[in-house]
């Protein structure tokens, strides 16, 4: 027998909470290299909207893990449900074995999820949740192309990173799939068009999707999916008109419409369902991040008939429906009924908002603040003129945040967008006392 050489990292753990031996764990034995830097945080417990380091460190998080523990860290009654669920059955293939709490969940999506969707595939990321989307559009159609906006993110998988609008993501991983479109996104500060009028923006946006289908495609499309807040993107959000006008399009052609409802899902934008400002219903829904509150799933809910277009062997995923994180989305939506959490997200965000604003007139770094709920961006520029993005502005604002005790997030093309998606629970003095840290991080940042 030959002997290998161990490799592990045999550094003893220091009396800090065994906050670097897990940086030099990550360091060494994790693959990091897709990340820019390592971030010195290194949470030993979380509640609410707040972090502990284990150093002892404690943060506001205006961050929520990537927009996903909607209802807070640990919420009581989330752990409970798990909890509970745990001492009867952890695992058992839902789609061969059945488990009560899965077909109880199903039954409470379709009770609130707009319109006709009805029928729930349950996979464990936003990604698989995307992936059958476009598998069950291509399965009930017939047809096989797909119309997707320039700026937007939809996963990691082969799949959806061909219907990402995102050259960043894309590097290296090609080639794609064959048969996508890309129409702009309707982002009113930064378009092909020349104006900063919502409507116009709308209008010529939705008239793309239409050029869309006479031009890019070969007449064979399936569905046109989008992010209905768009949130990797820089927190786009639409011209109210914008999606209405998209619908007519769709409707025209007999293309299906998937809301990517990954982010701006479970009450991040002040309603259950971004989706529901804007008066359209998608043929297909997928929801994940903040469907269980931090536990692994995704749902893609579609309309009966769409949902039933698959046949025998074509879809499946073995961990899909776990029984643990459909006890979690169970007692979340419990959660985001009781507490009003949606509502909560539309008080709360209307009150950062209007400080953001006022934060704008002090400060000509902010290009400008885009929001609904609690799904805040503010796009930096170094100029308001010329829109340059301030990119990395952005990143030492973060950086002054973190070392002032706040998580915030950054996203956007250029990188050169602050994202606020707290916890919807946080609470009022957590969130002014973040905004007084970001403000003071932006002024050091443009006094430099
Ligand atoms: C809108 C949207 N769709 C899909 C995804 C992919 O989700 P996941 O990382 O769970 O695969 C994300 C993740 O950020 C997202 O924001």
């Amino acid at each position: 027998m030959t002997s290998t050489a161990r490799t592990a990292d045999t550094t003893p753990i220091t009396d800090d909470g065994g906050h670097a031996a897990t940086i030099n764990g990550y360091r060494r034995h994790l693959a990091t290299s897709f990340v820019a830097s390592i971030e010195p945080v290194v949470v030993g417990r979380a509640e609410g909207a707040t972090v502990w380091d284990t150093d002892g460190t404690e943060y506001i998080d205006c961050f929520a893990g990537i927009s996903v523990v909607n209802a807070g860290h640990r919420h009581p009654r989330v752990i409970a449900a798990v909890r509970e669920q745990l001492d009867k059955v952890v695992h058992a293939a839902t789609y061969i074995y059945h488990v009560p709490i899965v077909a109880d969940l199903a039954t409470r999506l379709a009770g609130i999820a707009p319109g006709k969707l009805e029928k729930t595939f349950f996979g464990n990321s936003g990604a698989e949740g995307i992936e059958t989307a476009i598998r069950l559009a291509k399965a009930f159609t017939g047809r096989h192309e797909i119309i997707t906006l320039t700026h937007s993110f939809h996963g990691r998988t082969a799949g959806t990173l061909s219907i990402t609008g995102n050259k960043a993501r894309k590097t290296r991983g090609g080639p794609y799939l064959p048969g996508i479109a890309f129409a702009p996104a309707p982002y009113v500060y930064r378009n092909p068009f020349g104006t900063d009028d919502p409507e116009i923006v709308a209008e010529r946006c939705a008239e793309m999707v239409e050029w869309a289908v006479a031009y890019q495609s070969s007449g064979d499309v399936a569905a046109f999916i989008a992010e209905p807040v768009m949130g990797e993107g820089g927190i786009l959000v639409p011209p109210a008109s914008y999606f209405p006008r998209v619908k007519e399009v769709l409707d025209r052609h007999g293309i299906l419409f998937i809301a990517d409802e990954v982010q701006s899902g479970f009450g991040r934008t002040g309603k259950l369902f971004a989706v529901e400002h804007f008066g359209v219903e998608p043929d297909i829904m997928v929801l994940a991040k903040g469907i269980a509150d931090g536990f692994p799933l995704s749902a893609t809910v579609a309309r009966a008939e769409i949902a039933d277009s698959l046949r025998p062997g074509e879809h499946l995923s073995t961990f899909g429906g776990n029984p643990i994180s459909c006890a979690a989305a169970f007692a979340n939506i419990d959660v985001m009924e009781d507490e009003r959490l949606p509502e909560e997200s539309a008080r709360k965000g209307a009150h950062v908002m209007s400080r953001l604003g006022e934060m704008m007139e002090r400060h000509d770094l902010i290009g400008d603040i885009r929001g609904l709920g609690l799904m805040i961006g503010l796009e930096l520029v170094t100029d308001r003129a010329s829109k340059t993005p301030a990119t990395k502005q952005a990143i030492d604002i973060r950086r002054l945040c973190r070392e002032a005790g706040v998580l915030i997030g950054v996203g956007g093309q250029a990188g050169n967008v602050v994202r606020l998606q707290p916890p919807l629970v946080i609470e009022d003095r957590a969130l002014d006392r973040a905004l007084d840290v970001l403000e003071d991080a932006i002024g050091r940042v443009a006094g430099k």
